[in-house]
């Protein structure tokens, strides 16, 4: 059944980010509605294409809405246009609401390194704010330490509640590393250029990281957390380039995709998810960015190439599952199996 919000406030947060308050028109959809997790949106670019967008959950309002926050990038994409058309009153399209981490899991550990770059600051924003809210409650919480990746400071909202937070609690502190910023000796929590991953990740034992950015920061930093803190949890959420060309391939001009007792012919520079739906072939879906893992299918022959497929354990990865959005094949047959309802790889 297809699900919608209405738009209740729009809100510039810096130079190109924008929060938007939304509200559930089916009382359902609210009780997934987590700090931490996401939504996905089915609305069109600034050409009126359709597309599909995923934004963090950072913030609960009084009567069931939310907040998300949208970066305006200037390339026409789903998020400009949210950015340039929402208004109080409008409605758009919930595709569903995904994620994996929220306050709960995060508040079970002793201390957490958030690390993030750009955007992704909401998803630590949103756990801080739900960290903030157990602590007011008299429960206990976590030591954190966040260091945000940004160019300047006009691009990293929600800066004033994150120093205040910083200054007012014995529990949280703030580390901004400004890539194209010049920073003043006077600037506590401030430094110029990148950190060092040696600095952020070995001063101390974390018990849990999260890391939160796009494709290369999250995988990148990804590994220096499994190498230096190999006893820790790690919540990984990364985001991937809008409008992503598909990637280079040797393939035929049509590759046959068997499935399920089905064959069809899917073009091999479309990923396999788009392939197959091109020929009537549906996967379950949410987001279609390797983010949801709910497009996972076990590859059974065939070679293939997949990208930004946070989504999968290694363990699931070496037997052959992949997520069919961010799978491309690269021979000229493949065979897929679609997992029963019941079957769980990760398990
Ligand atoms: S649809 Fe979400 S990971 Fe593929």
């Amino acid at each position: 059944m297809e699900s919608f919000l209405v738009c209740d406030w729009v809100r510039q947060e810096a130079h190109d980010i924008w929060s938007i308050g939304f509200t559930p028109l089916d009382g359902e959809d609210n009780k997934q509605i987590e700090l931490g997790r996401f939504i996905s949106i089915d609305f069109p670019d600034m050409q009126g294409r359709p597309g599909r967008r995923c934004y963090s959950i950072c913030g609960l309002g009084p009567a069931q809405g939310f907040e998300v926050s949208v970066r305006r990038s200037g390339n026409g994409g789903v998020s400009d246009s949210l950015v340039d058309r929402m208004r109080p009153g409008c409605v758009v399209s919930l595709a569903g609401v995904g994620g994996d981490i929220n306050i709960a899991r995060v508040a079970q550990k002793s201390s957490l390194l958030m690390v993030a770059s750009g955007i992704g600051v909401t998803l630590p924003v949103a756990l801080l704010r739900g960290l903030v809210q157990r602590r007011q409650q008299g429960e206990p919480v976590p030591t954190v330490h966040l260091v945000v990746v940004i160019q300047d400071l006009q691009r990293l909202p929600f800066l004033q509640e994150l120093l205040s937070l910083h200054l007012e609690s014995d529990w949280f502190e703030l580390s901004v590393y400004l890539t194209r910023q010049c920073v003043l000796p006077r600037m506590q929590c401030f430094s110029h250029g990148r950190p060092d991953p040696q600095a952020v990740f070995g001063a101390r034992g974390w018990e849990g990281v999260v890391i939160c950015g796009g494709s290369p920061f999250a995988q990148f930093h990804e590994e220096c957390a499994r190498q230096r803190l190999p006893g820790s949890e790690v919540f990984v959420e990364a985001f991937t380039r809008v409008n992503l060309d598909s990637p280079q391939t040797t393939a035929a001009t049509q590759v046959k995709a068997r499935i399920d007792g089905l064959v069809v012919s899917i073009d091999p520079a479309s990923s396999l998810l788009e392939g197959l739906e091109a020929q009537g072939v549906s996967i379950p879906n949410q987001c279609r960015a390797g983010i949801c893992g709910r497009c996972r299918v076990k590859v059974r022959s065939g070679e293939y190439q997949t990208r930004d497929d946070f989504a999968i354990s290694a363990k699931d990865r070496a037997q052959g599952y992949v997520l069919a959005c961010c799978t491309y094949a690269l021979g000229d047959e493949i065979a897929i199996e679609r997992p029963t309802a019941h079957h769980n790889p990760s398990a």
